[in-house]
């Protein structure tokens, strides 16, 4: 019998979040191009008496081990759809930055769902995974595919996208997380009584994906978000100087944030910039990683 099933799934950073007004269910619609990046959370699958949720790591205090958890709403999705009993304990080894807009809770469900299909033999197809996914929430259909994709939709419409090389990045993560609601809430005070266009993707984005081209994304990187998450969080603007000072061709925030992400030019650049932006006392800590990854991926048994 199958002792346990270890799953790896990366974050994400949205290289155009083009947002919309908001949508009488309270959603926004979008057009936001994700890119999977190199920070990876693992989620194991065990055989247990109920469903149990554990979580290791640097964050690992601020992450949720209760019935909210995505994880354990993933596993409690399936096995209600299946017929089986949720009876898995789900361990959490947590290196994506928490409530960061990073994606990371996306990523611990979507990593259970595929780890519990396993563990229990459900069998479920893609498209039933990827149903599951988007009841989950927006974000969570992208943890499963990875790579790049364009989200409509409220972003979980995906849209595969080529990648023709690969983008090295340097993520700055703040002390404390965004609530996302808050974040969206805060875009629609600033809106209030302008037009909001209808979100498009970006042709220069997409080109610069295709080609591989660092310079072309860099000039393309937009976030309709930065301006609410800049305004709940003023400090932001300090880190997204620190770090263009010290030589990133572009910074923006991370989704919802508060997570700051730079593209630069190479793998020594992006060291250079950690470097520097740890240096700034603008951010926690610094990480680096390159792009795209892999999407949700069973990794041992
Ligand atoms: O889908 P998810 O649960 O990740 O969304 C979290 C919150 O983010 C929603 O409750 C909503 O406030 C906001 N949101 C939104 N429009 C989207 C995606 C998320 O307003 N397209």
């Amino acid at each position: 019998m199958t002792e346990s099933i270890t799953v790896r799934v990366p974050a994400k950073v949205n290289v155009q979040l083009a947002v919309g007004a908001a949508r009488p269910d309270g959603f926004h619609d979008l057009a936001n191009v994700f890119l999977a990046v190199s920070l990876y959370d693992e989620v194991t699958a065990t055989p247990a008496d109920g469903l149990r949720i554990t979580c290791s790591g640097p964050d690992a205090g601020q992450v949720p081990l209760d019935a909210t958890n995505l994880a354990a709403r993933a596993a409690t999705a399936l096995a209600g759809r299946y017929g089986v009993s949720p009876d898995v304990h789900l361990h959490i080894a947590k290196d994506i930055p928490v409530a960061g807009g990073m994606a990371g809770g996306s990523a611990d469900g979507a990593g259970a769902l595929l780890a519990c299909d396993a563990l229990w033999g459900t069998g479920a197809s893609r498209e039933e995974l990827l149903d599951i996914c988007a009841e989950l929430g927006s974000d969570v259909p992208f943890s499963l595919v990875g790579g790049a994709a364009l989200g409509t939709g409220r972003g979980e419409r995906l849209t595969p996208l080529e990648v023709g090389g690969t983008f090295h990045w340097v993520f700055a993560v703040a002390d404390g997380g965004l609530s996302t609601p808050a974040v969206y809430g805060e875009f629609d005070r600033l809106a209030a009584g302008t037009d909001v266009p209808a979100p498009a993707a970006s042709p220069a984005l997409l080109e610069a994906l295709r080609t591989g081209d660092t310079a072309l994304l860099a000039g393309a990187l937009v976030n309709d978000l930065q301006p609410a998450a800049l305004s709940l969080r003023p400090s932001l603007a300090g880190t997204l100087a620190a770090g263009t000072a010290a030589g990133a061709l572009a910074g923006l925030v991370s989704g919802s944030g508060p997570t700051t992400a730079f593209l630069v030019k190479d793998e020594e650049a992006a060291r250079t910039v950690a470097d520097a932006l740890l240096a700034s006392g603008t951010c926690r800590t610094a990480r680096v990683a390159t792009s795209p990854a892999a999407g949700a991926t069973q990794i041992r048994t």
